[in-house]
């Protein structure tokens, strides 16, 4: 018994690797080094032609930034890498910390806001967005 065992087990090992050349024999075609480091575009969808397609915007909520004086520098120039929610999902901070927010903007993050405009906006969230002064 022991025998026909060790007899059927080489068999049985030649033919799992015969399986495995010939798989991997069926799948070679797929990654041939011409489609290394390519993506395969997906298939263009389905229109189907009685059906109705509507494209929009997408659906960003607003952020309402409390009015004032600076708001629009706010808009304009804190606006290019994040939206202003980053302004509003903040606790209130103290003045101090809302320089150095905007001053980390420029500096580290390198948003080049002209210095005119970093002193409105510094002025305009020392303004609204304290403790002392945040009511929204
Ligand atoms: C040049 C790109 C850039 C511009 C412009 C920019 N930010 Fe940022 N801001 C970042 C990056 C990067 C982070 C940190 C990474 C993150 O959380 O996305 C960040 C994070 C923040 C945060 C979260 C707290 C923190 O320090 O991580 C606040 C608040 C913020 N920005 C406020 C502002 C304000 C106010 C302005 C306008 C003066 C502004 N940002 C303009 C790049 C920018």
């Amino acid at each position: 018994m022991k025998n026909r065992v060790l007899g059927i087990f080489p068999v049985v090992c030649s033919l799992a690797m015969a399986a495995g050349v010939v798989y991997a024999e069926f799948k070679k075609g797929y990654y041939s080094p011409a489609e290394l480091g390519s993506l395969r575009q997906a298939a263009p969808i389905q229109l189907l032609p009685d059906a109705n397609y509507q494209v929009s915007a997408y659906p960003v909520p607003a952020v309402d930034l409390i009015p004032g004086n600076g708001l629009q520098d706010v808009q304009i120039y804190c606006n290019t890498c994040h939206g202003p929610r980053y302004i509003t999902m903040q606790p209130p901070l103290p003045a101090a910390t809302w320089e150095a927010e905007v001053d980390k903007m420029n500096k580290t993050f390198g948003a080049g806001i002209p210095e005119d405009n970093t002193k409105r906006i510094i002025l305009y969230l020392q303004g609204h967005y304290t403790a002392e002064n945040r009511n929204q």
